[in-house]
């Protein structure tokens, strides 16, 4: 990235070059002239009044010329920078802005900077002055230093980009590194063996930051750094913050955190990780903002590190907190010679972010007469580019970079294979890990069926309905049972996931000739046909809504129904599901606000026909306990303090109190039930309001809000779920999941870790047959026909999520009933949550 362009800051100084332009307005003189005679007044008046105009048109020209033309309008021009110097060796006292030594040695550092700009007549020209921020020791061993600086230009605004080639010039490339020393030394002042600066990142000199604190931290001792207030309360606004961390010598320094969760806008807060002492853009390892899901442990190349954060004065969140520590320069076990059939290589320190400035290479030997395979199972390496000029690894003569190599293998045509991996001075990533394998050319998939891409997989996967080799080519040519249908492109997919409105065939085929209405009329969900032209107009033509559901454009209507989504100004637009898709689609964008909710913890590493989830994976899941009994319902996390359950969880049963707030006990961020751990929250139930026309015989308005009795702090494991607006549309065939640990199979026991299962969306009509007629438009059905996959006894009350498109998850549906549980042809039954929208808000205010 270059930031060399983007560091302008328009600040135009109140100096005498401003002031002066501005006595050429004439105005003035209008007065004095009308004190001349009478007879000749109204003549003075026209021309005052040419005057003036001509003065208002000169005012505006010249502000024009002076804003957009005059190349004297100066801009301040800061950047940051290191200096390794040669003849100094590292004091303890320079770790102390305020001690004797480390002022002497910023006053020779800067002069040696004022020095070296003098050779350049563009530098020395605007250079303001500089300061020193900090010292570390030298890379050259121990008789060297690094200073840490900042210089300040003022600038003509067209000759910035002269002023950064300028710097940029005193940086000497790899190969004249020895000239460069020779160039940059005067007689009686420091050796120099290299500057390196950038522009500093302009979001680090926004006016209304207050330069707060810097923190020295030493390392040697691991310990804890946490932004302020963290975890009681929300960072402060308005404030640029520095830890400036140091390990012993021969040390890097290691970061992990722990929490991190920051406003969404990286342009109002963020944090941003150096390998370095001082924020240079050279040397960025990371920057964090919102509530990331990669890996967030970091690692320096030496001994230093800095961490900035840096706020606006809105929208504060919890903020971070982090481990810091040391590891040798020498315990890092990355490339050699490896022999033997199988194995296995990874980036430096995986899983955690690999260090920059460093690189790898193994060299793998098979016997002779087989050849070499690897293939990648994790692998993040900054963005894709064609040349991959910066972290990359090199399979024999093939550079790979970017995130979207997952799953592909990499065959020798000999048995040997060279791999190298190598990062540079800046952004790190998560990196790599690969298996490779030797295999007999002749047979590259012993017993298993091999992919077009060369990937391995069970003959059992192969036609089986899904994409397991990831180009599908085990899905082709197969021969369909009956009861699959054969897609166009010759696969076999469930006939009845025909007509179910999504594409699972991939090309359309499964959902081609489901309309049975003439050209030019529109076919409604319920089987309606109806005129095209009332496809979108704001008015439900079909009387299932279908018709104003699927609306591309967002359109401001006249009208609001009961199938488009209102904005905050109560006025109404025409697009399906527009809230958090990323896309401003209100005048007002009130579709896209809070939308902090629904998305996943960064670190997400039954249910019937379930599988194990990951922890931290439903951070929106809630364990509701009886005291004494244990885990009985789920619930969602709606915000801080509410929870969303089952009305049918909180009704009294027998000597059971349910529906009193003091028997209840919810576990929040809970994986493994009976297993509580630093994510875990446990609150007191304040109070219960279940649905005031809950039918306990029909199940009818099956839902309820719990008030915990104190706020929880959301954390990676502990995150609220998106509240879809009323008017939100969950097709059928929509993929949505369930989670929770109720049982795992019909009158089974629960689960000890949190379960989750995919199913779809049924059609209403078409569940409505199924069972009988007992369910409402207050209910919604999802399952999956076929059988086998359910929620169960003690999943009620948790979610059934829906993944919008902009990734955030959507509460479509609490856990309400079934008839047994994952039977053939019984889906399982849910409330329908956008019908209880503004019931939430009306209890609860969120
Ligand atoms: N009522 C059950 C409970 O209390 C949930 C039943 C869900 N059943 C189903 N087949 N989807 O846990």
């Amino acid at each position: 990235m270059d930031l060399l362009d983007s560091g302008q800051k328009f600040s135009p100084r109140q100096d005498s070059d401003w002031d002066t332009t501005l006595q050429f307005l004439p105005a003035a003189d209008t007065k004095h002239l009308e004190k001349k005679s009478g007879r000749r007044k109204k003549l003075w008046i026209g021309l005052g009044l040419v005057l003036s105009a001509a003065a208002v048109s000169l005012l505006t020209g010249l502000l024009v010329w002076h804003f957009h033309l005059r190349s004297d309008v100066r801009v301040k021009r800061v950047y940051i920078g290191s200096m390794g110097i040669g003849d100094q060796r590292f004091l303890p006292a320079y770790e102390d802005p305020s001690s004797p030594q480390f002022s002497s040695m910023a006053t020779l550092v800067s002069r040696q900077l004022k020095l070296i700009y003098s050779k350049n007549s563009v530098l020395t020209k605007y250079f303001k002055g500089s300061s020193v921020q900090a010292f570390s020791e030298g890379e050259g061993g121990s008789d060297s230093l690094v200073a840490y600086y900042q210089s300040e230009f003022d600038i003509p605004v067209p000759q910035q980009g002269a002023l950064d080639e300028a710097i940029e010039s005193l940086e000497p490339s790899s190969q004249q590194g020895r000239q460069g020393r020779v160039l940059l030394k005067p007689v009686d002042a420091l050796s120099v063996n290299n500057v390196i600066s950038r522009v500093i990142d302009p979001r680090m000199t926004r006016t209304s930051l207050q330069v707060g604190e810097s923190f020295n931290v030493h390392v040697s001792k691991a310990g804890v750094v946490q932004s302020p207030g963290f975890p009681d309360s929300s960072y402060p606004s308005n404030v640029y913050l520095m830890w400036r961390f140091r390990a012993d010598p021969g040390h890097r320094v290691r970061l992990d955190f722990h929490t991190l969760i920051l406003e969404d806008d990286c342009q109002q807060d963020f944090i941003k990780i150096y390998d370095s002492l001082a924020p240079i853009e050279h040397r960025a390892l990371t920057e964090q903002c919102g509530y990331p899901h990669g890996s967030l442990s970091f690692l320096s190349s030496g001994n230093v590190m800095l961490l900035t954060l840096v706020t606006d004065e809105e929208k504060n969140f919890p903020g971070f907190r982090a481990n810091y520590s040391q590891i040798p320069l020498t315990e890092q076990k990355c490339g050699g010679t490896l022999s033997g059939d199988k194995g296995s290589v990874s980036s430096p320190f995986f899983p955690s972010n690999y260090p920059p400035r460093t690189s790898c290479v193994w060299n793998i030997e098979v016997p002779v007469e087989k050849f070499v395979k690897v293939q990648f199972s994790k692998f993040l390496l900054g963005n894709q580019s064609n040349q991959c000029p910066e972290d990359y690894v090199k399979v024999d003569d093939k550079r790979l970079c970017g995130r979207k190599l997952k799953n592909t293998v990499i065959t020798s045509q000999s048995n040997t294979m060279t791999i190298k991996f190598n990062s540079d001075s800046s952004y790190v990533d998560q990196g790599f890990t690969a298996e490779y394998e030797a295999f007999v050319p002749t047979n590259p998939c012993p017993g298993r069926f091999q992919c077009t891409n060369n990937l391995c997989i069970n003959t059992t996967l192969q036609c089986d309905g899904w994409n397991d080799c990831g180009d599908g080519s085990d899905e082709n040519n197969c021969e369909c049972n009956e009861a699959q249908m054969k897609c166009k492109n010759g696969r076999c997919k469930p006939k009845f996931w025909e007509c179910d409105g999504s594409d699972d065939c991939g090309d359309g085929t499964d959902e081609e000739n489901c309309e049975k209405c003439k050209p030019g009329e529109f076919s409604c969900r319920n089987g309606l046909c109806i005129s095209e032209t009332l496809k979108c107009n704001g008015k439900d033509d079909c009387a299932d809504g279908s018709d104003e559901s699927k609306c591309e454009r967002s359109l401001v209507l006249q009208q609001c129904s009961e199938f488009t989504f209102r904005c905050r100004d109560g006025r109404c637009i025409s697009k399906l599901n527009p809230e958090c898709d990323g896309e401003p689609d209100c005048e007002d964008g009130s579709d896209e606000d809070n939308c902090q909710c629904g998305s996943r913890p960064y670190r997400s590493s039954r249910i019937v026909g379930g599988q194990m989830s990951r922890e931290g994976e439903w951070p929106w899941q809630v364990s509701l306990h009886i005291r004494g009994t244990g885990h009985v319902c789920g619930a969602s996390v709606l915000n801080n303090r509410w929870l969303l359950t089952a009305a049918h969880c909180v009704q009294d049963n027998g000597p059971n109190k349910y529906s009193q707030a003091d028997q209840w006990e919810a576990m929040l961020g809970l994986h493994v039930q009976s297993q509580t751990n630093e994510w875990t929250v446990r609150r007191n139930i304040k109070q219960i309001i279940a649905h005031q026309d809950y039918n306990s015989m029909t199940y009818n308005n099956d839902i309820a809000l719990m008030e915990l009795d104190k706020n929880v702090t959301l954390n990676q494991n502990i995150w609220p779920i998106c509240l879809p607006s009323p008017t939100y549309d969950f097709p059928e065939g929509q993929v949505a999941w369930i989670t929770g640990w109720g049982a795992t199979r019909e009158g089974g026991s629960v689960a000890m870790i949190l379960q989750k299962a995919e199913v779809r969306i049924v059609n209403a009509t078409v569940c409505k047959n199924l069972m009988n007629d007992e369910v409402t438009d207050m209910m919604l059905c999802a399952g999956v026909l076929k059988g086998g996959v359910d929620a169960c006894q003690g999943d009620s009350g948790g979610p059934l999520s829906v993944t919008g498109p902009s990734g955030r998850v959507l509460l479509a549906g609490l856990v309400s009933w079934g008839d047994g549980c994952a039977r053939r042809n019984r889906p399982g039954i849910y409330t329908r949550v956008t019908k209880y929208r503004s019931w939430i808000k009306e209890k609860s205010g969120v």
